[in-house]
């Protein structure tokens, strides 16, 4: 990627909503208890969606925020990438709901199907496409409503999850910073692992399928566990070897947040100390494709990277897929 033009992130922004639900309140929906959540997975609380917001308001939020950062405004889009597994609805694309919102007339705009792994997927489409000279500036947004397709009667799940987006504009950098590799993989062969059964061409839609609950989150997490574990590792080893660095180069480490064990033995592997790495599991649970997000964007509000910093980005979900990015800031 060294001899391309330069692209990197100029603009962020990020959005919750504001109901927080915390693990005493699930104790009162579900057999449950908050030693259990916190010592299993780190969570405490996390943030859900008003009953009149969709996968777009969070996104529109974000993307706002981000423009602003950026000093543009729709009219300076030419791409719009929205990585999510909760659309607002199966088309159009939710995507195209926020080119409308946002101004952005004639960009082009299309969803991303890559779960968690979604954010890494659309930041590496984008780069892809304005180091080719296609689009100069792109807007990518991992945004889920994962309580629309979360099972609150089921606490092998419902503990898991929450709502959010986060957005950055991709654009051209200075020479020396952007994007230095990326390591984009899959194996489909797990998708059962991780899955909405429902709703779609297979098992269309009937009162069959809602009475059987087809249309929530299925997962078998101690299969998942591994499956990250295992990737974690590998993406981020073969991610830095591309970019032609090692793991003391890795200046911040933004990981997916799903699990905080998970995110700790990744922590081991690249024997990276507590403040190289960005944990805010605690406070927004797994939100999917705005996970990753939401973590770059407050570690960047926070002022954890300087210009010239290597972070390292890596996630991992349903599919299954995995993603993980050498970013210079
Ligand atoms: O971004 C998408 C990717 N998803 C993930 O990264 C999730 C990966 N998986 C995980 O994070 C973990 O596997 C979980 C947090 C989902 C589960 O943790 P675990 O240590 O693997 O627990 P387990 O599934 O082995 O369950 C242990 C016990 C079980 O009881 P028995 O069978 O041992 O009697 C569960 O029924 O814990 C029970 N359990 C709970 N107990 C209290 C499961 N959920 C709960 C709960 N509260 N919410």
């Amino acid at each position: 990627m060294n001899n391309l033009r330069p692209v990197g992130v100029i603009g962020t922004g990020k959005y919750v909503p504001e109901k927080i639900l915390t693990n005493s309140d699930l104790e009162k929906m579900v057999d449950t208890n908050d030693e259990w959540i916190v010592s299993r997975t780190g969570i405490k609380e996390r943030h859900i969606a008003a009953p009149d917001q969709a996968t777009s308001d969070l996104a529109y939020e974000a993307a706002l925020k981000a423009l602003e950062s950026a000093g543009m405004t729709g009219s300076d889009l030419d791409l719009i990438i929205v990585a999510t597994i909760t659309p607002d609805s199966a088309f159009p694309s939710t995507a195209c709901i926020l080119q409308d919102k946002l101004g952005a007339k004639g960009a082009a705009a299309f969803d991303l199907s890559a779960a968690c792994s979604g954010f890494v997927y659309g930041l590496a489409t984008a780069t892809s496409f304005i180091q080719s000279g296609m689009y100069n500036n792109a807007l990518v947004i991992g945004a889920d409503c994962l309580s629309r397709i979360t099972d609150y009667t089921d606490r092998n799940t419902c503990v898991l999850f929450g709502d959010g987006a986060g957005a950055v504009i991709v654009g051209e950098v200075p020479e020396g910073r952007g994007f230095k590799a990326f390591d984009l993989g899959a194996e489909g062969a797990g998708g059962s692992l991780l899955q909405i059964e429902g709703g779609g061409s297979r098992l269309p839609a009937s009162a069959e399928t809602v009475e059987n609950k087809k249309h929530y989150i299925y997962m078998n997490g101690r299969e998942v566990f591994k499956f990250a574990v295992r990737v974690m590792g590998t993406a981020t080893i073969e991610v830095l070897r591309k970019a032609g660095m090692d793991r003391s180069d890795v200046d911040l480490f933004v990981p997916h947040q799903a699990n905080v064990r998970i995110i700790q033995s990744a922590m081991q592997r690249l024997e990276l100390p507590e403040e190289k790495v960005v944990v805010n599991v605690h406070k927004y649970a797994n939100t999917s494709a705005a996970s990753i997000p939401l973590a770059l964007v407050e570690a960047a509000e926070e002022g954890r990277m300087k210009a010239g910093d290597t972070v390292l980005m890596v996630g991992f979900g349903g599919g299954l897929t995995w993603g993980a990015s050498v970013l210079v800031w």
